[in-house]
Protein backbone atom coordinates (compact mmCIF):
# COMPACT_ATOMS: atom_id res chain seq x y z
CA UNK A 1 0.00 0.00 0.00
CA UNK A 2 1.11 3.56 -0.96
CA UNK A 3 2.29 6.06 1.62
CA UNK A 4 0.52 9.25 2.00
CA UNK A 5 3.49 11.76 1.38
CA UNK A 6 1.62 14.97 -0.86
CA UNK A 7 -0.62 17.12 0.85
CA UNK A 8 -2.90 19.83 -1.26
CA UNK A 9 -3.54 22.87 1.01
CA UNK A 10 -6.13 25.48 -1.18
CA UNK A 11 -6.10 28.89 0.31
CA UNK A 12 -6.86 30.42 -2.53
CA UNK A 13 -10.81 31.29 -1.78
CA UNK A 14 -11.77 34.69 -1.09
CA UNK A 15 -12.49 34.37 2.77
CA UNK A 16 -15.24 37.04 2.56
CA UNK A 17 -16.98 36.26 5.61
CA UNK A 18 -13.67 37.36 7.23
CA UNK A 19 -13.52 40.54 5.04
CA UNK A 20 -11.57 43.08 5.73
CA UNK A 21 -9.19 40.80 7.68
CA UNK A 22 -8.93 38.50 4.90
CA UNK A 23 -8.53 42.07 1.93
CA UNK A 24 -4.65 41.92 1.93
CA UNK A 25 -4.13 38.38 3.72
CA UNK A 26 -5.24 34.90 3.00
CA UNK A 27 -8.11 33.76 6.12
CA UNK A 28 -6.09 30.96 7.17
CA UNK A 29 -2.88 33.36 7.94
CA UNK A 30 -5.45 34.72 10.74
CA UNK A 31 -3.80 33.17 14.17
CA UNK A 32 -5.53 31.54 16.71
CA UNK A 33 -3.71 33.04 19.52
CA UNK A 34 -0.02 33.47 18.51
CA UNK A 35 0.01 30.73 15.61
CA UNK A 36 -1.52 31.16 12.16
CA UNK A 37 -4.56 28.38 10.79
CA UNK A 38 -1.75 27.14 7.98
CA UNK A 39 0.24 26.03 10.48
CA UNK A 40 -1.73 24.04 12.56
CA UNK A 41 -2.77 22.32 9.35
CA UNK A 42 0.93 21.98 8.29
CA UNK A 43 1.70 20.63 11.35
CA UNK A 44 -0.90 18.44 11.39
CA UNK A 45 0.15 17.12 7.79
CA UNK A 46 3.59 16.45 9.15
CA UNK A 47 2.54 14.37 12.08
CA UNK A 48 1.07 12.50 9.36
CA UNK A 49 3.98 11.69 7.39
CA UNK A 50 3.57 14.28 4.70
CA UNK A 51 6.86 15.41 3.21
CA UNK A 52 5.58 17.03 0.23
CA UNK A 53 3.44 19.97 0.86
CA UNK A 54 1.48 21.59 -1.99
CA UNK A 55 -0.17 25.09 -1.57
CA UNK A 56 -2.77 26.25 -4.06
CA UNK A 57 -2.50 29.95 -3.55
CA UNK A 58 -4.25 33.24 -5.10
CA UNK A 59 -4.04 37.17 -5.25
CA UNK A 60 -2.72 37.18 -1.67
CA UNK A 61 -0.52 34.80 -1.49
CA UNK A 62 2.52 36.06 0.17
CA UNK A 63 1.95 35.97 3.43
CA UNK A 64 1.79 32.23 3.31
CA UNK A 65 4.67 31.95 1.22
CA UNK A 66 6.40 34.04 3.29
CA UNK A 67 5.61 32.42 6.51
CA UNK A 68 6.93 28.77 5.51
CA UNK A 69 10.25 30.97 4.48
CA UNK A 70 14.08 31.44 5.78
CA UNK A 71 13.64 35.01 7.40
CA UNK A 72 17.29 36.19 7.13
CA UNK A 73 17.05 39.48 8.39
CA UNK A 74 14.17 38.35 11.79
CA UNK A 75 16.83 35.81 12.31
CA UNK A 76 20.10 37.84 12.44
CA UNK A 77 18.31 40.16 14.36
CA UNK A 78 16.99 37.55 17.21
CA UNK A 79 20.48 35.87 17.27
CA UNK A 80 22.54 39.19 17.85
CA UNK A 81 19.56 39.96 20.37
CA UNK A 82 20.80 36.85 22.64
CA UNK A 83 16.51 35.79 21.71
CA UNK A 84 17.43 32.26 21.33
CA UNK A 85 13.78 30.46 22.64
CA UNK A 86 11.94 33.18 19.67
CA UNK A 87 14.92 32.08 17.09
CA UNK A 88 13.86 28.95 17.44
CA UNK A 89 10.01 29.92 17.38
CA UNK A 90 10.33 30.77 14.05
CA UNK A 91 12.82 28.38 12.92
CA UNK A 92 10.52 25.60 13.40
CA UNK A 93 7.62 27.12 11.53
CA UNK A 94 8.65 24.66 8.66
CA UNK A 95 9.66 21.14 10.18
CA UNK A 96 12.87 19.82 8.34
CA UNK A 97 12.41 17.60 5.34
CA UNK A 98 9.46 19.19 4.04
CA UNK A 99 9.32 20.67 0.77
CA UNK A 100 6.52 23.33 0.23
CA UNK A 101 5.61 23.72 -3.56
CA UNK A 102 3.49 26.82 -4.58
CA UNK A 103 0.94 26.40 -7.91
CA UNK A 104 -0.98 29.44 -8.20
CA UNK A 105 -4.59 29.24 -9.07
CA UNK A 106 -5.60 32.18 -11.22
CA UNK A 107 -9.13 32.57 -10.36
CA UNK A 108 -11.28 31.32 -7.34
CA UNK A 109 -13.57 28.77 -9.60
CA UNK A 110 -13.67 26.59 -6.54
CA UNK A 111 -12.43 23.79 -4.63
CA UNK A 112 -12.56 21.27 -6.82
CA UNK A 113 -10.80 23.63 -9.30
CA UNK A 114 -8.40 24.25 -6.59
CA UNK A 115 -7.73 20.64 -6.27
CA UNK A 116 -6.91 19.99 -9.92
CA UNK A 117 -4.39 23.14 -9.78
CA UNK A 118 -2.42 20.45 -7.72
CA UNK A 119 -2.53 17.33 -10.42
CA UNK A 120 0.98 18.31 -12.04
CA UNK A 121 2.41 18.20 -8.56
CA UNK A 122 0.71 15.05 -7.42
CA UNK A 123 0.29 13.35 -10.47
CA UNK A 124 -0.49 8.96 -9.63
CA UNK A 125 0.07 9.15 -5.75
CA UNK A 126 -2.72 9.08 -3.13
CA UNK A 127 -2.75 12.39 -1.53
CA UNK A 128 -4.44 14.72 1.24
CA UNK A 129 -6.42 17.66 1.67
CA UNK A 130 -6.38 19.64 4.08
CA UNK A 131 -8.82 23.44 4.29
CA UNK A 132 -6.92 24.62 6.79
CA UNK A 133 -9.87 26.99 7.94
CA UNK A 134 -11.05 23.82 9.50
CA UNK A 135 -9.05 24.03 12.39
CA UNK A 136 -9.07 20.48 14.10
CA UNK A 137 -7.98 19.87 18.18
CA UNK A 138 -7.40 16.68 19.46
CA UNK A 139 -7.71 15.63 23.17
CA UNK A 140 -3.66 15.04 24.70
CA UNK A 141 -2.53 11.28 23.76
CA UNK A 142 -5.05 11.31 21.12
CA UNK A 143 -3.47 11.49 17.19
CA UNK A 144 -4.00 14.22 14.71
CA UNK A 145 -6.86 13.92 12.47
CA UNK A 146 -4.97 12.90 9.29
CA UNK A 147 -3.03 11.05 11.17
CA UNK A 148 -5.79 9.28 11.93
CA UNK A 149 -6.99 9.19 8.62
CA UNK A 150 -3.92 8.19 6.96
CA UNK A 151 -3.69 4.78 9.47
CA UNK A 152 -7.08 3.81 7.51
CA UNK A 153 -5.48 4.68 4.29
CA UNK A 154 -3.14 2.21 4.79
CA UNK A 155 -5.28 -0.47 6.36
CA UNK A 156 -8.05 0.05 3.14
CA UNK A 157 -6.44 1.63 0.19
CA UNK A 158 -9.50 3.94 -0.74
CA UNK A 159 -10.88 7.40 -0.60
CA UNK A 160 -11.46 8.67 2.62
CA UNK A 161 -14.02 11.45 3.96
CA UNK A 162 -13.65 13.08 7.14
CA UNK A 163 -17.32 13.59 8.41
CA UNK A 164 -19.25 14.61 11.04
CA UNK A 165 -23.02 15.09 12.48
CA UNK A 166 -24.32 18.67 12.05
CA UNK A 167 -27.64 19.89 12.65
CA UNK A 168 -30.15 19.60 10.23
CA UNK A 169 -30.72 23.20 9.57
CA UNK A 170 -26.85 23.56 8.66
CA UNK A 171 -26.94 20.91 5.92
CA UNK A 172 -26.71 23.64 3.21
CA UNK A 173 -23.15 24.54 4.40
CA UNK A 174 -21.35 21.22 3.55
CA UNK A 175 -20.79 18.14 0.96
CA UNK A 176 -23.73 16.01 2.53
CA UNK A 177 -23.29 12.28 2.32
CA UNK A 178 -25.62 9.05 3.04
CA UNK A 179 -23.61 5.93 4.11
CA UNK A 180 -23.87 2.26 4.85
CA UNK A 181 -22.20 1.01 8.25
CA UNK A 182 -19.03 -0.35 7.71
CA UNK A 183 -16.80 -0.64 10.35
CA UNK A 184 -16.34 1.30 13.83
CA UNK A 185 -16.56 5.23 13.16
CA UNK A 186 -15.82 3.89 9.23
CA UNK A 187 -18.82 4.35 6.78
CA UNK A 188 -19.86 3.31 3.02
CA UNK A 189 -20.77 6.48 1.23
CA UNK A 190 -23.36 5.61 -1.68
CA UNK A 191 -24.16 9.00 -2.48
CA UNK A 192 -22.55 13.03 -1.60
CA UNK A 193 -24.40 15.73 -2.47
CA UNK A 194 -22.79 19.59 -1.96
CA UNK A 195 -25.06 22.18 0.08
CA UNK A 196 -28.71 20.34 0.03
CA UNK A 197 -31.15 22.17 1.63
CA UNK A 198 -32.10 20.74 4.91
CA UNK A 199 -36.00 19.22 3.30
CA UNK A 200 -34.04 17.37 1.12
CA UNK A 201 -31.01 16.34 2.58
CA UNK A 202 -29.93 12.32 2.50
CA UNK A 203 -29.07 12.65 5.83
CA UNK A 204 -27.35 14.89 8.20
CA UNK A 205 -23.57 13.59 7.99
CA UNK A 206 -21.01 16.40 6.71
CA UNK A 207 -17.77 16.62 4.75
CA UNK A 208 -15.21 18.43 6.73
CA UNK A 209 -11.88 19.90 5.70
CA UNK A 210 -9.92 16.36 5.55
CA UNK A 211 -9.80 14.14 2.88
CA UNK A 212 -7.22 11.40 1.34
CA UNK A 213 -8.15 10.64 -2.79
CA UNK A 214 -6.81 8.81 -5.57
CA UNK A 215 -5.25 10.73 -8.15
CA UNK A 216 -8.16 9.42 -10.07
CA UNK A 217 -10.32 11.89 -8.82
CA UNK A 218 -8.46 14.32 -11.58
CA UNK A 219 -9.97 12.75 -14.51
CA UNK A 220 -13.39 13.50 -12.90
CA UNK A 221 -12.45 17.08 -11.69
CA UNK A 222 -10.87 17.80 -15.11
CA UNK A 223 -14.39 16.97 -16.85
CA UNK A 224 -16.50 19.11 -14.28
CA UNK A 225 -18.58 22.40 -14.76
CA UNK A 226 -20.05 24.22 -12.72
CA UNK A 227 -21.94 22.99 -9.05
CA UNK A 228 -23.36 24.42 -6.39
CA UNK A 229 -22.73 27.91 -6.05
CA UNK A 230 -21.47 28.45 -9.50
CA UNK A 231 -18.00 26.97 -8.35
CA UNK A 232 -16.64 23.92 -9.26
CA UNK A 233 -17.24 21.92 -6.60
CA UNK A 234 -14.52 18.77 -4.98
CA UNK A 235 -17.88 16.99 -4.03
CA UNK A 236 -19.20 16.53 -7.59
CA UNK A 237 -15.98 15.18 -8.54
CA UNK A 238 -16.06 12.72 -5.59
CA UNK A 239 -19.44 11.70 -6.44
CA UNK A 240 -18.41 10.89 -10.36
CA UNK A 241 -15.34 9.03 -8.33
CA UNK A 242 -17.88 7.30 -6.64
CA UNK A 243 -18.84 5.66 -9.68
CA UNK A 244 -15.80 3.56 -9.99
CA UNK A 245 -14.17 3.60 -6.77
CA UNK A 246 -15.06 2.83 -3.44
CA UNK A 247 -15.39 5.78 -0.58
CA UNK A 248 -15.34 6.00 2.77
CA UNK A 249 -16.71 8.36 5.61
CA UNK A 250 -14.21 8.55 8.54
CA UNK A 251 -16.19 10.09 12.36
CA UNK A 252 -13.07 11.77 13.23
CA UNK A 253 -12.04 11.71 16.82
CA UNK A 254 -11.12 15.40 18.16
CA UNK A 255 -12.70 18.95 18.03
CA UNK A 256 -13.79 20.70 14.80
CA UNK A 257 -14.01 24.47 14.96
CA UNK A 258 -15.20 26.34 12.06
CA UNK A 259 -12.42 29.01 11.21
CA UNK A 260 -14.08 30.36 8.30
CA UNK A 261 -16.95 31.97 10.37
CA UNK A 262 -16.30 34.20 12.52
CA UNK A 263 -18.34 32.27 15.75
CA UNK A 264 -16.15 29.42 15.07
CA UNK A 265 -12.94 31.18 15.07
CA UNK A 266 -13.99 32.42 18.12
CA UNK A 267 -14.57 29.54 19.59
CA UNK A 268 -11.15 28.23 18.79
CA UNK A 269 -9.43 31.36 19.85
CA UNK A 270 -11.36 30.59 23.45
CA UNK A 271 -10.77 27.40 23.73
CA UNK A 272 -7.08 27.19 22.74
CA UNK A 273 -6.38 30.37 24.40
CA UNK A 274 -7.24 28.40 27.48
CA UNK A 275 -5.09 25.81 26.63
CA UNK A 276 -1.68 28.06 25.87
CA UNK A 277 0.80 27.01 27.95
CA UNK A 278 1.95 31.08 28.14
CA UNK A 279 -1.26 33.21 28.43
CA UNK A 280 -3.64 30.01 29.29
CA UNK A 281 -3.74 30.85 33.06
CA UNK A 282 -4.22 34.51 32.79
CA UNK A 283 -7.13 34.18 30.42
CA UNK A 284 -9.28 31.43 32.09
CA UNK A 285 -9.16 33.88 34.91
CA UNK A 286 -10.14 36.60 32.84
CA UNK A 287 -13.14 34.33 31.83
CA UNK A 288 -14.29 33.51 35.26
CA UNK A 289 -14.74 37.27 35.85
CA UNK A 290 -16.24 38.30 33.03
CA UNK A 291 -18.80 35.87 33.56
P1 LIG B 1 -14.68 28.35 1.36
O1 LIG B 1 -15.86 28.53 0.50
O2 LIG B 1 -14.85 27.98 2.78
O3 LIG B 1 -13.72 29.60 1.38
O4 LIG B 1 -13.69 27.33 0.64
P2 LIG B 1 -13.74 31.03 0.84
O5 LIG B 1 -14.37 31.11 -0.51
O6 LIG B 1 -12.33 31.50 0.96
O7 LIG B 1 -14.56 31.79 1.97
P3 LIG B 1 -15.85 32.72 1.95
O8 LIG B 1 -16.98 31.76 1.79
O9 LIG B 1 -15.66 33.68 0.81
O10 LIG B 1 -15.81 33.39 3.28
C1 LIG B 1 -13.11 26.21 1.28
C2 LIG B 1 -11.62 26.17 1.07
O11 LIG B 1 -11.29 26.09 -0.29
C3 LIG B 1 -10.37 27.10 -0.67
C4 LIG B 1 -10.52 28.19 0.40
O12 LIG B 1 -9.29 28.89 0.54
C5 LIG B 1 -10.88 27.37 1.63
O13 LIG B 1 -9.73 26.88 2.28
N1 LIG B 1 -10.72 27.55 -2.03
C6 LIG B 1 -12.02 27.81 -2.35
C7 LIG B 1 -9.74 27.70 -2.99
O14 LIG B 1 -8.54 27.47 -2.72
N2 LIG B 1 -10.08 28.08 -4.24
C8 LIG B 1 -11.36 28.33 -4.59
O15 LIG B 1 -11.61 28.67 -5.79
C9 LIG B 1 -12.35 28.20 -3.60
Amino acid sequence: MKKIRKAVFPVAGLGSRFLPATKAQPKEMLPIVDKPLIQYAAEEAAAAGITEMIFITGRNKRAIEDHFDKAYELEAELEAAGKDALLEVIRSVIPKEINCIYIRQAQPLGLGHAVLCARPVVNDEPFAVLLADDFMDVDAGQKPVLAQMTEIYEREGTNLLAVQDVPRADTRQYGIVSVTPYQQRLEKVNNIVEKPQPDVAPSTLAVVGRYILNSRIFDYLEKLGKGAGGEIQLTDGIAALMQAEPVLAYRYLGQRYDCGSKLGYLKATVAMGMKHPEAGKGFAEFLQGIR
